[in-house]
């Protein structure tokens, strides 16, 4: 049965995709965000683009340094991603002492092999970013193009290349926003075949 949706909610038809969170930073800042609006742009060299809203602070970063990097969360991970995409890093960094949302809340995290940005522990995949300088692009629409300098994913429900989510836990498997801080897990998988 097929019905009209209206145009206010046509975003969230296509908004399930692996949510990801986005980490920036530029000499002593640094931040963590959330966004569901990230999507592979290019195989070689591989291109993502994820929307970055003006009013953050990690566009702020981003701009700045030039980097970013996109991680997956887990299904473990549903309460930090709704926790770094709900609170604002600008305040932390503007408190005194000034501090962020690593330390506020006890974010663990590594350093990343090819850019400034700290990466999340616990995430299943984590993607290393340069942005591609388009100024009209993300003015206009907020949209940031970037290329993949370094990746890498738990070998536990990524290998192959591919993800292995049928056996996973729901703590290992990614995270689908619905709305409202609200997320499906990836399902049972089926394989589709050409047909002759
Ligand atoms: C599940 C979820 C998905 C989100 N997706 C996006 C997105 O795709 N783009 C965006 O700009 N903001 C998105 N947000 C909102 C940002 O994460 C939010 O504005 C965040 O507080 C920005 O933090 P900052 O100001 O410290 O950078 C999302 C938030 C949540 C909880």
């Amino acid at each position: 049965m097929r019905q009209d949706v209206p145009l206010a909610q046509a975003s969230r038809l296509l908004n399930h995709g692996p949510t990801v969170l986005v980490s920036a930073a530029h000499g002593p800042q640094r931040n963590l965000m959330a966004a569901a609006w990230a999507m592979p742009l290019d195989f070689d060299p591989p291109k993502v683009a994820v929307v970055i809203d003006r009013a953050t602070f990690t566009r702020q970063l981003i701009a700045a340094s030039g980097e970013l990097a996109l991680m997956v969360p887990s299904g473990a991970q549903a309460d930090l991603t709704v926790t770094v995409g709900n609170t604002s890093g600008q305040a932390l960094a503007e408190a005194d002492p000034p501090t962020d949302k690593f330390a506020a809340q006890g974010i663990g995290h590594f350093a990343a092999q090819r850019i400034a940005a700290p990466l999340v522990e616990g995430c299943l995949a984590w993607l290393e970013c340069r942005v591609i300088a388009w100024p009209e692009l993300s003015a206009a629409h907020d949209l940031y193009l970037a290329e993949v300098v370094a990746a890498q994913a738990d070998a536990r429900v990524f290998h192959g290349g591919r993800w292995h989510f049928d056996d996973a836990p729901p703590q290992l498997r990614s995270l689908h926003h619905l709305g409202g801080g609200q997320f499906v897990l990836p399902g049972a998988s089926v394989q589709g075949e050409r047909r002759a």
